[in-house]
């Protein structure tokens, strides 16, 4: 059971570190258009994972208007670049600007439209220091096995609504997007060429690094 006080304590770590005006402007856009962005504690994370890692070559799945985009941004070196794959154009379109207006460099990002499966199997492997994926979560199972693919190993995972508006911890909630990600986890803590963590930011971050199978480390 989760008391007030836990519950307290989670908001606080939620908003504790403050959106500046280009991602609260991205948040507002993406919500109006039914983009749901990460929230400020998933993102200050996902910035940390980032920046922890060095990360020049980052994938996302999911760009919506680009507030977790900016988050990793902040977090890599300034010659790094994100990759990310959006369905919706117009989605596309708010995401690059959304990227122009925070003042990222034209060259620091690269928006693909299109849809992922199709747009995934063109990337290199082992070329990628971290994927994010944050799109339809029909699609993470074989999301998760191309960023496994693209990572270089030591590289990063990181995947948002892992916890599913509180959905995937209740076992008596069974409906078809929470048993797949509730699935989904559970697979993934036990497969080998991950050592994995899930993070209870926001609506859940699951985060995991890419082991080095040659040495049996990271
Ligand atoms: C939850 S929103 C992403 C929010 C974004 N990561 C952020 O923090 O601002 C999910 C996005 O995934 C996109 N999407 C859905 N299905 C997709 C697919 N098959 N391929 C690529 N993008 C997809 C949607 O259009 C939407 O913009």
């Amino acid at each position: 059971m989760t008391s007030a006080a836990q519950l307290t304590s989670l908001a606080y770590a939620e908003q504790f570190i403050p959106e500046d005006e280009a991602r609260e402007s991205a948040r507002t856009t993406g919500a109006e258009l039914g983009a749901p962005p990460i929230g400020s504690g998933g993102g200050a994370a996902l910035r940390l994972l980032a920046a922890a890692s060095g990360a020049r070559h980052v994938v996302e799945i999911g760009a919506g208007a680009g507030v977790s985009g900016l988050w990793m941004l902040e977090g890599m070196p300034e010659d790094g670049v994100l990759t990310t794959i959006e369905l919706e154009p117009e989605n596309a379109l708010r995401a690059k600007r959304s990227y122009a207006a925070a003042g990222i460099a034209p060259h620091r990002t690269r928006v693909i439209t299109g849809r992922a499966l199709d747009v995934l199997p063109r990337m290199n492997d082992a070329s990628y220091d971290l994927v994010h994926i944050d799109a339809d979560k029909e699609g993470y199972p074989e999301y998760v096995e191309h960023a496994i693919r693209l990572l270089r190993p030591g590289g990063l995972l990181a995947m948002d609504n892992m916890l599913w508006h509180d959905r995937v911890a209740d076992p008596a909630v069974r409906d078809e997007t929470t048993t797949l990600l509730r699935n989904l986890g559970k697979e993934l803590r036990d497969d080998e060429r991950l050592i994995v963590s899930l993070l209870p930011v926001g609506d859940g971050l699951f985060a995991a690094v890419k082991r080095d199978t040659a040495t049996r480390r990271r």
